[in-house]
């Protein structure tokens, strides 16, 4: 990998700019796939890696502020898709399609063809950009459900080209995708055969695909292999991890400890729960709210005791099913802080943004239970990275069996999200766990997580896709 150039492609980039009273700076992005890839380690690597994304900002800003940019450990390369083709792209098929389809969420989907076309077009257009970036001994790196056409696209112009892919979202079961109509599953799952390695979270979801491969399109998988077109298509779980040695570090840094102090001193009566989510329906925030409605109810000892700190990160905010949640999620807030707050005590504490890392970090820290309820999650990596930022070994995390994370996470208390009443109930043992449970429960956790952290899963998954090429040269 030391003499391979990486071409990283992801529908977003991990910036974008914003200008307020007329100085532009760069805004990061959020979500679990930037944070990822923007801590891989790359300092090994002989060349400059390359990220390709999609846009949010004109040409013009770009060539005006991409020296903002210019010493990040990577060339940026931004696609400017027309703002119709992005629209049904992006909101259309991508998120209002793929997103909750691969979710589990059949009802929220929009399905139509002009979406469908939309995705095709900016597919084709990021394979254009790729090609005239690529060179043979480079390794494309192909991220998440944007594209999963491109592969296939990349493999037509370049047929020796080293193609990995990885999915950061579930893969459904068949029985999902066959929801779709049969031109528009056979060219997602084609596509995705165009890559030599195929990766996913769980192994669950690796076994979704195979048996989408095998039913859909009549394909045999053995060894997690499939045969495409004289090639061998491998596929497999790469569980992705985080930076652990950076959040782990975080908690002594002087700004978190200042944040994190003004934090336990605001709310010195009472215990801390928290979570952090972008706004999203998967994450299942009504439904924690539900929950903590339920653990006032039941158990009233705990009014007046204890504080929710609930951070919503803005998020496809175009989209209705994202922007009348919000409204939802504010009228929930209103109504629970209506029915159990005081003169001088609200239950809940809400926020509607963007955190930059040392209020993240002091919030992991500050808080005695991470609240995490999605309904559906790929990974989650909010769990982890709270996890990985208590070096004092406290705090309990309630964790959803419906996410990724909790395959690794055994030691949280897990439960169901859409049982408000269960949650509740596992919310009042969190809070009085004792300190030398939770270190116990603490000290496995971090020991799984600090040994399979993101530059272990990207060694990994590059190994795997690098053997692929070993057998491919053998075989000629
Ligand atoms: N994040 C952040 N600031 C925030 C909220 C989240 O930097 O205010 C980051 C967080 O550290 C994590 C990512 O966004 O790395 C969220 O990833 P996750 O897998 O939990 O969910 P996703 O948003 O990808 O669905
Ligand atoms: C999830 C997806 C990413 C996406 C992120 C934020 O983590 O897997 O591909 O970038 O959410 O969503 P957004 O639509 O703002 O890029």
């Amino acid at each position: 990998m030391k003499n391979n150039r990486l071409i990283i492609i992801s529908y977003r980039l991990p910036f974008s700019f914003k200008t307020e009273n007329r100085t532009t700076s760069v805004k990061p992005s959020a979500g679990g796939l930037v944070t990822a890839v923007k801590s891989l380690d790359l300092s090994g690597s002989s060349q400059k890696p390359v990220w390709i994304g999609c846009a949010d900002f004109t040409q013009r800003a770009w060539e005006k502020n991409r020296p903002l940019v210019d010493n990040d450990d990577f060339e940026y390369v931004p696609v400017f898709l027309d703002r119709k083709t992005n629209q049904d792209f992006y909101n259309g098929f991508a998120n209002s399609v793929l997103w909750p389809l691969f979710h589990y969420f059949p009802s929220y989907v929009d399905y139509r063809d002009e979406y469908l076309r939309a995705y095709q077009a900016a597919n084709q257009a990021v394979c254009a950009v790729v090609s005239e970036v690529v060179q043979p001994s480079d390794i494309v790196w192909v991220h998440d459900y944007h594209f999963l056409a491109l592969p296939q696209l990349i493999r037509e112009r370049h047929p020796n080209a080293t193609i990995g892919f990885f999915l950061h979202i579930p893969f459904p079961s068949y029985e999902l995708l066959r929801l779709l109509p049969v031109k528009c599953r056979t060219y997602l799952l084609t596509g995705l055969l165009g890559a030599d390695l195929v990766g996913f979270h769980t192994t669950d979801y690796t076994i979704h695909f195979l048996q989408s491969v095998q039913l859909a399109l009549g394909m045999q998988h053995k060894m997690w292999k499939v045969s495409y077109q004289e090639r061998l298509v491998q596929s497999n779980a790469y569980p992705i991890g985080i930076n652990y040695a950076l959040f782990n570090e975080a908690y002594g840094d002087n700004e978190v400890i200042k944040e994190r102090v003004e934090l336990k001193s605001a709310y010195k009566d009472q215990k801390i729960i928290f979570s952090v989510d972008r706004l999203d329906y998967t994450k299942g925030v009504m439904q924690r709210l539900d929950a903590l409605d339920a653990f006032l109810q039941e158990y009233p000892e705990w009014r007046g005791r204890i504080v929710f700190i609930l951070v919503v990160v803005p998020s496809r905010d175009e989209i209705q099913r994202y922007w009348e949640r919000k409204q939802m999620i504010e009228q929930a807030v209103g109504r629970i802080n209506g029915k159990y707050g005081t003169l001088t005590w609200l239950p809940i504490m809400y926020q509607y943004a963007y955190l930059a890392f040392p209020q993240l970090i002091a919030l992991y820290t500050a808080c005695d239970v991470a609240l995490i309820t999605p309904i559906r999650d790929g990974m989650n990596l909010v769990a982890k990275e709270f996890i990985a930022t208590r070096k004092d070994q406290q705090g309990v995390l309630v964790l959803s069996e419906m996410t990724g994370a909790a395959n690794e996470l055994g030691e949280a208390l897990l439960i169901d999200p859409l049982d408000e009443f269960e949650v509740a109930e596992q919310l009042k043992l969190a809070l009085e766990m004792a300190p030398e449970e939770q270190t116990r429960r603490m000290a496995i956790m971090q020991q799984r997580l600090s040994s399979y952290d993101v530059e272990k899963w990207a060694n990994s998954f590059m190994n795997d896709l690098l053997q692929t090429q070993e057998i491919l040269k053998k075989s000629h």
